[in-house]
């Protein structure tokens, strides 16, 4: 995707530019250009959108407070009643299913689980799609209608290319979805079928599909709509917005996310950074990226870095070291190759946040620990609250600070995780080069369904086992 000769920005009143995010290129180009990577030096993009100024900061808060409670369509998205904070023009076509004003809910049994005072976690799984990806999608979509496309394509491990089907049916778009066969939940491949997207199962992984994604990225008549794609990263920063209003403007110590492919700690970054930098609030939360421990390589590059290397955040280290054969359960963040790791590291370190990992086991109770505070959540979202759990034993998160978990996909979106565990089914992958293929996990919090003769009495005595 990279090649052609680098232009200037334009001139022109567009609402932002696209920016390489490397510090040594800089080049910018205009909005309408259709380029993930930067032409120049191969480094990718964000977008520098042209922010509201207002004079009082709480001209923004009380516009954004008034647009919570108004009935009009624009608004009654959590992402298009931010428009004043992303790179669209007034008339643009906006494309909405009514994404975003999703939940924050408190959840004292995870808090205690994780040795915390108050937990709270904002649920992006109540999106119309089920997962985070929607907020996103609807800055992408209405980008690829901006800029005529007429087919768009994603990689996937499965919520992504959900999202895509659903947002590109809406805008009246053909969605092709590449997906590694075998590695996706049924319930995700079931969403991207029902939307009527054309579902191609490669032979390969998640990076397979991505570097294929990337090469199909050349053809104009195709719109890349994964996070490499800027804009999807504008609709996803919303949330910090939205969280900032349910936080009633006090900025939380801690925020903390599950890391796949790395575009949400870009956008969430990104979002506070902009908070931050028009006066909306005083300081960055801490941000905080929990890998599962078979697919880390942002989490095993940030604990490689010296302490001095952990505050300069604008000379990052040139490359990554991807996981060559990725595993984990949490199949929505099993991927080797990251594409927006620098943009996210690049946001964690200047926030003083941290990256690491957790193990099978502890994604797995923490997640029967979300179900029992009656939220539940997929996989990969309770990377979450095992990995609180352990930067409270670290002592890098107080035990009474205010902590936020993002969840990113509802709970029903992998049923058959959820079933296995409960019933002690469940086995951890076996990584390349364990001795012994592949390890049970114990259901710490285990709840099977049991099979009971149809009498009353046998329903009683059962209930009676159970007090
Ligand atoms: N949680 C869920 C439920 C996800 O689906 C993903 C990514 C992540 C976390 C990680 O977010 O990639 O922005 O760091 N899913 C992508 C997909 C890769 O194709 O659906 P990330």
């Amino acid at each position: 995707m990279a090649g052609r000769p680098a232009r200037a920005a334009k001139k022109v009143a567009e609402p932002g530019v696209q920016r390489c995010v490397n510090s040594a290129c800089g080049a910018t180009y205009g909005l309408r250009e259709r380029i993930y990577l930067c032409p120049r030096c191969g480094e990718t993009l964000e977008i520098e959108c042209r922010l509201p100024r207002p004079k009082n900061p709480d001209t923004l808060r009380r516009s954004w407070a008034a647009s919570a409670n108004s009935k009009l369509p624009r608004d009654s998205s959590g992402v298009w009643r931010y428009h004043a904070m992303l790179p669209f023009d007034e008339d643009a076509p906006l494309v909405t299913l009514f994404e975003g004003n999703t939940p924050l809910f408190h959840a004292p049994r995870s808090a205690k689980y994780c040795g915390l005072t108050d937990l709270r976690l904002k649920h992006q799984g109540y999106n119309p799609t089920g997962s985070f990806k929607d907020t996103g999608m609807a800055a992408a979509m209405t980008q690829a209608v901006i800029s005529r496309a007429r087919t768009a394509i994603c990689a996937s491990t499965g919520n992504t290319a959900a999202s895509l089907a659903a947002y590109a049916a809406r805008a009246g778009l053909q969605a092709v979805i590449l997906l590694p066969h075998g590695q996706v939940s049924s319930s995700k491949l079931a969403q991207s079928l029902d939307y009527g997207a054309l579902v191609l199962e490669i032979d390969g992984n998640f990076d397979a599909c991505m570097r294929l994604v990337q090469e199909l990225g050349d053809d104009p008549a195709i719109y890349v709509a994964n996070s490499i794609n800027p804009f999807r990263i504008e609709g996803q920063k919303t949330v910090a917005f939205e969280l900032m209003e349910q936080c009633l403007w006090q900025v939380p110590h801690h925020v903390v996310v599950p890391g796949g492919n790395m575009g949400n700690s870009t956008a969430l970054g990104k979002g506070f950074q902009e908070l931050l930098d028009l006066g909306l609030i005083d300081r960055l939360p801490k941000l905080s990226v929990i890998q599962a421990e078979g697919a880390a390589p942002v989490a095993h590059l940030f604990a490689k870095l010296s302490p001095k290397q952990r505050t300069d955040f604008e000379h990052l280290p040139e490359k990554l070291e991807p996981v060559e054969n990725p595993q984990t359960l949490a199949t929505a963040i099993k991927i080797g190759a990251p594409v927006s790791w620098k943009k996210a590291l690049r946001a964690v370190l200047r926030s003083g946040g941290r990256i690491i990992t957790v193990t099978e086991q502890e994604i797995a109770d923490a997640k029967a620990m979300i179900g029992r505070d009656s939220i539940g959540c997929e996989p990969a979202s309770a990377t979450t609250v095992a990995g609180i759990k352990k930067l409270v034993a670290a002592g890098h998160i107080g035990r009474k600070d205010d902590v936020i978990a993002v969840l990113t996909g509802h709970a029903l979106k992998d049923p058959d995780y959820m079933i296995r565990y409960h019933e002690g089914k469940l086995t951890s992958p076996a990584a390349a080069g364990d001795i012994g293929g592949p390890k049970p996990i114990t259901g710490a919090f285990q709840n099977a369904p049991q099979r009971v003769a149809a009498t009353k009495a046998a329903i009683l005595a059962s209930l009676e086992r159970q007090r």
